[in-house]
């Protein structure tokens, strides 16, 4: 099935934190992160897919031993983008007891998702457990958690690229954008053509 993708640049309202900005306060929390976990051999834990791109830019910063791991998470009860309650879809390889474990999350909206993910986590029993988000939309914050290191404070305005996608699609661009969203057409499934 192809389907047919509209370009960003159509519907592009602003450029909320260019590429330079983000990679200077990504190599700030990483130098920070460095000096508390001094040997520590933290695991940084991603969550499927939005932190990606914020991951792996992250630990190439880091100047200390670290691992990485992933888990993957589905909400459910409300809409894609009003989280509800959240289900574990793809869990670590890593078992985690003992371990001083970082989480790193692209954003925190109502808090939802991250409150649920630590919970799952803390029954593991770390030895620590920290939350470095990207992305803080404090003003829609409904649960309350912890950030250790947060990236950048932003408004409450949906975004997009760097790790964080329209519909699928997007994740690839180096900044974090803003869209508008009266001049955004979802992706649509193209007719089947008969060959390749
Ligand atoms: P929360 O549970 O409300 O804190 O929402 C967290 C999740 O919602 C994030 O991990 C994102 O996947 C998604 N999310 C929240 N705001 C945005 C946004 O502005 N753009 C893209 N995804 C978002
Ligand atoms: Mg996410």
């Amino acid at each position: 099935m192809s389907w047919a993708v509209q370009d960003y640049r159509e519907y592009l309202e602003e450029i909320l934190i260019p590429e330079e900005q983000l990679q200077q306060r990504i190599a700030e929390l990483a130098a920070e992160i460095s000096r508390d976990y001094e040997g520590k051999l933290p695991l940084l834990i991603c969550i499927l897919r939005g932190g990606v791109m914020f991951l792996t830019d992250l630990i190439r910063y880091l100047t200390i031993p670290h691992e990485i791991d992933f888990m993957a998470i589905e909400s459910y009860g409300k809409g894609r983008r009003e989280p509800g309650e959240v289900r574990l879809t793809m869990d670590l390889h890593t078992s985690i007891r003992g371990r001083h474990v970082i989480l790193v999350e692209d954003i925190i909206d109502t808090g939802n998702t991250v409150a649920q993910v630590l919970e799952m986590l803390r029954v593991r029993h770390p030895k620590s457990l920290k939350v470095c988000a990207l992305l803080d939309k404090a003003e829609r914050r409904e649960v309350p958690v912890p950030i250790h290191y947060r990236g950048f404070e932003i408004p409450n305005k949906f975004v997009f690229g760097y790790g964080l996608d329209m519909d699928g699609y997007w994740r690839n661009l180096p900044f974090i954008a803003v869209p508008d969203l009266n001049r955004y057409r979802p992706p649509k499934p193209l007719p089947q053509e008969d060959e390749d």
